[in-house]
């Protein structure tokens, strides 16, 4: 049944070669939204594994765990925060950079979204080189709260992204090539 809902989630995501630049393989989850039976089992999905955690914040990493994050923080009641890019957020923050598979960029967080002893479950699409959640979970432990896990739906497991996290446990619906 898992396997099933899987393989189907896995069947709607489409890879668009060479975006946004030459040589990368971009996996495009707005395909998936476009079907809400399996939109609703990639919730649904998560929301099984997660509802009974003791998980008191999910935390989406911008942009895509802002489409993730939200249904599954709602379904399992918990709170939703955005970790977003620089000078997006209007309250007090704390930021963190980092370097990610093209680029390098700087993740923000309000200031007192996240308390001391939160339960923290971290979610965006995908997990390439590790280095957008290892920034996450660095901001996530400066605020003194507790990482649970590390979930997306994607993982390029070439990139290796799954040892930088240490021991933070990663799950993942999908590996992708
Ligand atoms: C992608 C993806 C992750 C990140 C993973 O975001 O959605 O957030 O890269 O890469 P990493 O594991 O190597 O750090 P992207 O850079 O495309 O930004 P966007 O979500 O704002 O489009």
């Amino acid at each position: 049944r898992d396997d099933d809902r899987i393989s189907k989630i896995a069947s709607s995501i489409r890879v668009i070669p060479n975006f946004p630049k030459p040589g990368v393989m971009f996996q495009d989850i707005t395909t998936l939204l476009l079907e809400p039976k399996l939109f609703r089992d990639t919730i649904d999905m998560f929301v099984e594994r997660y509802k009974d955690k003791g998980v008191t914040v999910v935390a989406g990493i911008e942009a895509r765990g802002f489409i993730f994050g939200p249904p599954i923080a709602l379904d399992i009641g918990a709170k939703f925060v955005p970790m977003r890019k620089p000078k997006k957020l209007p309250g007090e923050v704390i930021s963190e950079e980092y370097s990610l598979e093209y680029g390098t960029d700087k993740m923000e967080m309000h200031v007192g979204a996240v308390q001391p002893g939160d339960r923290v479950l971290v979610i965006d699409d995908l997990i390439a080189t590790g280095g957008t959640l290892c920034a996450a979970i660095k901001l996530l432990e400066r605020v003194e709260a507790e990482v649970v896990e590390c979930a997306c739906l994607i993982e390029l497991p070439e990139l290796k992204g799954r040892e930088r996290l240490g021991d933070k446990p990663l799950f993942v619906l999908i590996e992708a090539a």
